[in-house]
């Protein structure tokens, strides 16, 4: 039989990804999404690309009587792979009580009911944001991790440290925290993609829509910092190749391939990239002029941070493919796409 995965927030941007890839490479996948932040018509899209759509199940994981009786309607679950989470840094500040309840109890709740259910295996999506600005760069894993700017990257610390801890005291379950750099792009059949709700707060979202005339113009967020051309650096990396790293995580605890109990890996591409390097390239791969002005800075940002990404390399077998070029023009027949549905 097939391993069978469950994906939460699979109907999400980065969920939504990964569940091609899963499909594409033979497993069987089960969502599970509340829809709080993604539309169900992308499981759909996802049938279109793979020719398997997916079960969706639409529940918020909070309510652990709903999950309980999805791992009773789809025994034999190999692995959890967990993206739900609210995620809007800004939204975050404003709401903590919202932020530390919904992702911090949906983590608990998976991980009581893989104990309950005999499920050994769980990938977790954590973020560079528990790295805050580093003081050496590239980060590797073992950087020391900082206080987080916003209670968003505090869930993303605290859920880490509850996997691991899991794991410390359960003979039984393994996991593995990928910490993602900057995503960006979105699948080559531009069928899904990035689907941000209201004024995006990322700025590859901000400059698709600003190319496309829903904003007047894009706001780069300070040119005074201490980089080449004084924008803030990142390492952007395409969603699709993000997506690959995840099946190989999964493959890797399936297969017994794992060094610990619990593991990390960086997922970049090794490349640090400023703002105005990415308005560029964009304006390169799709020959459009971006409106864009020099603001001041905005609160919280980090001045720049790259990955090291050479035990993903190594240990998952795993490095980003795509260019630069590649997922900002991918970001752009999405857009295009997206205005041309609605
Ligand atoms: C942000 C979060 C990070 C989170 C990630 C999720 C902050 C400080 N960090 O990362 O914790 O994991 O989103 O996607 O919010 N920029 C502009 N103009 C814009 C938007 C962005 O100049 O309109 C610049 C920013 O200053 C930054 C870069 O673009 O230098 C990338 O910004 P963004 O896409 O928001 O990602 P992060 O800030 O890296």
């Amino acid at each position: 039989m097939k391993n069978l995965i469950l994906v939460t927030g699979g109907t999400g941007y980065i969920g939504s990804h990964t569940v091609v890839e899963l499909i594409e490479k033979g497993f069987e996948v089960v969502s599970v999404d509340s829809l709080h932040n993604s539309e169900a018509w992308i499981n759909d899209r996802i049938g279109m690309i793979t020719g398997k759509t997916p079960p969706l199940e639409i529940f918020d994981l909070c309510e652990i009587d709903r999950l309980d009786n999805l791992f009773k309607k789809y025994p034999g679950i190999s692995a959890v792979i967990h993206f739900a989470a609210f995620k809007a840094v800004g939204e975050s500040v404003e709401k903590p009580l919202v932020y530390y309840r919904n992702n911090i109890l949906s983590t608990i709740n998976i991980l009581e009911m893989m104990k309950k259910h005999q499920v050994k295996y769980m990938v977790f999506s954590s973020s560079c944001t528990v790295y805050g600005q580093p003081d050496k760069l590239p980060v590797t894993e073992d950087s020391p991790l900082q206080p987080a700017t916003s209670p968003y990257g505090n869930t993303k610390k605290i859920c880490e440290d509850i996997i691991k801890d899991t794991t410390v005291a359960s003979n039984e379950i393994k996991a593995i925290s990928l910490r993602y750099f900057n995503p960006i792009g979105a699948h080559p059949s531009a069928l899904i993609g990035e689907l941000p709700r209201g004024v995006p707060e990322n700025l590859v979202p901000f400059i698709t829509q600003t190319a496309i005339g829903l904003r007047d113009e894009l706001k780069v967020f300070g040119n005074d910092y201490n980089t080449p051309d004084g924008s803030c650096i990142r390492d952007y990396l395409h969603v699709s190749d993000l997506a690959k790293a995840h099946v190989k995580a999964v493959e890797r605890l399936i297969g017994g391939s794992n060094k610990k109990d619990y593991e990390i890996f960086n997922l970049g591409t090794g490349k640090g990239v400023s703002v105005l390097e990415i308005i560029n390239t964009f304006e390169k791969v799709t020959g459009i002029k971006l409106k864009y002005r020099i603001t001041g800075r905005r609160a919280g940002d980090i001045e720049k941070i790259w990955a090291d990404a050479t035990l993903a390399n190594k240990e998952l077998g795993w490095k980003t493919e795509y260019s630069l070029g590649d997922a900002l023009k991918s970001a752009w027949e999405w857009e295009k796409n997206l205005r041309k549905m609605k």
